[in-house]
């Protein structure tokens, strides 16, 4: 086994949605129901950082997360590698004295700085790191945006962790999914008092995957029409605009909106699915109360495919919010203290399951 082995690295962090995407209208291409909007958190505490290699006696592509060795027989990656090796075969067309890559072998090692099971947008980070470790090692010359759209297809949130700061991923007309892609909204600098949180009240993995889930709610539901179709269009133009203009009460208010709405078609899905738990739920109680005191919105939660709570607001309100936050659970640590950080703290007060 000898020959040259080409490599490169990349980072990708992770997004957490304000406005979030549940359904696909096509589950082959992960083409969306509707738009969705994320906020890119910090890579200094959550990223994935994979290395892509290829090399002529390389005899199969190989993928290794965290340490171990995983399938790459799934239609996702597959889906992944296929795009990418054909975008590189076109250069190495047009340019015979490139080494012929797209037909080696790839073996991707991947790996998180956060625990995998923990609930955050892992598949996000991973797919999109994945995708762009491949792009750089073949070197590209495609956009993010462009990337976005194969990253799509390795998982539908990948797409957005293309981007940092405020990003949306507009769902696409067309049936081959060549528009539904994600565009960056804002830089994290145009608003750069905007502070994010994590709250880790269960590491276990979910019951239900966000990909079964979604399809259960697409067939089950009857509130989902209206959702997909009447208030995530309304929601998703003002939240850009609430983005644009720095407006936290209007962007707080419609991710709370839009988190327990997503939760309340998970709900009345068949069989139903339940994310929150009873400790999401004295998040929310919280959050709404310590709103209704100040009488405004001081901290916005939002709930993904799991019971972990995201939190956002203002620099200026860092001290009600973690002040709140640390009287109530006094077990929490390790608060962030950096624009769009997140902090991991697995912690389950007393008396609460
Ligand atoms: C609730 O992107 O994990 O986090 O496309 O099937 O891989 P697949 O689903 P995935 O779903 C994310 C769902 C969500 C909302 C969101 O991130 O927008």
């Amino acid at each position: 086994m000898t020959g040259k082995i080409y490599s490169a690295s990349t980072t990708a962090p992770v997004n957490i949605a304000t406005l979030k995407y549940w359904g696909k209208r096509d589950t082959k291409l992960n083409l969306p129901t509707n738009s969705s909007i994320s906020v890119t958190l910090s890579q200094d505490d959550l990223r994935t950082l994979t290395t892509a290699s290829a090399a002529e006696f390389f005899d199969c592509d190989k993928l290794w997360l965290n340490g171990k060795e995983e399938s790459v027989e799934g239609n996702r990656i597959r889906a992944c590698f296929a795009e990418l090796r054909a975008v590189r075969k076109v250069l190495e067309s047009a340019n015979p004295e490139l080494p012929a890559l797209s037909s080696y072998h790839l073996h991707i090692v991947s790996e998180n700085n956060f625990p995998t099971a923990a609930g955050v947008a892992s598949s996000a980070a991973g797919f999109a790191a994945l995708v762009r470790a491949i792009a750089n090692l073949f070197e590209l010359p495609q956009s993010p945006e462009e990337l976005s759209r194969i990253a799509r297809q390795g998982s539908g949130s990948a797409c957005r962790s293309m981007f940092g700061g405020y990003v949306a991923w507009d769902m696409g007309q067309s049936d081959d999914g060549s528009d539904s892609r994600a565009v960056q909204i804002a830089t994290q600098e145009m608003w750069p008092d905007m502070k994010s949180v994590i709250l880790v009240v269960s590491a276990s993995k979910k019951e239900t995957s966000s990909t079964v889930g979604m399809q259960t709610t697409v067939n089950t539901s009857s509130l989902f029409k209206y959702r997909a179709e009447v208030l995530v269009p309304q929601r998703f133009k003002e939240m850009s605009e609430a983005i644009l203009a720095k407006d936290f009460e209007t962007f707080g208010r419609l991710t709370m909106m839009d988190s327990n709405q997503f939760h309340a078609v998970c709900m009345d899905s068949s069989p139903p699915i339940f994310y929150m738990n009873d400790i999401s739920r004295l998040v929310v109680g919280l959050i709404e109360t310590v709103n209704k005191i100040y009488g405004r919105v001081v901290a916005a939660y939002t709930f993904d495919a799991g019971p972990n709570a995201v939190l956002y607001y203002l620099e200026k309100d860092e001290p009600i919010v973690l002040g709140l936050l640390k009287a109530v659970m006094p077990d929490v640590d390790g608060w962030n203290k950096k624009p769009n950080t997140a902090s991991i703290t697995p912690t389950v007060p007393e008396g609460v399951d």
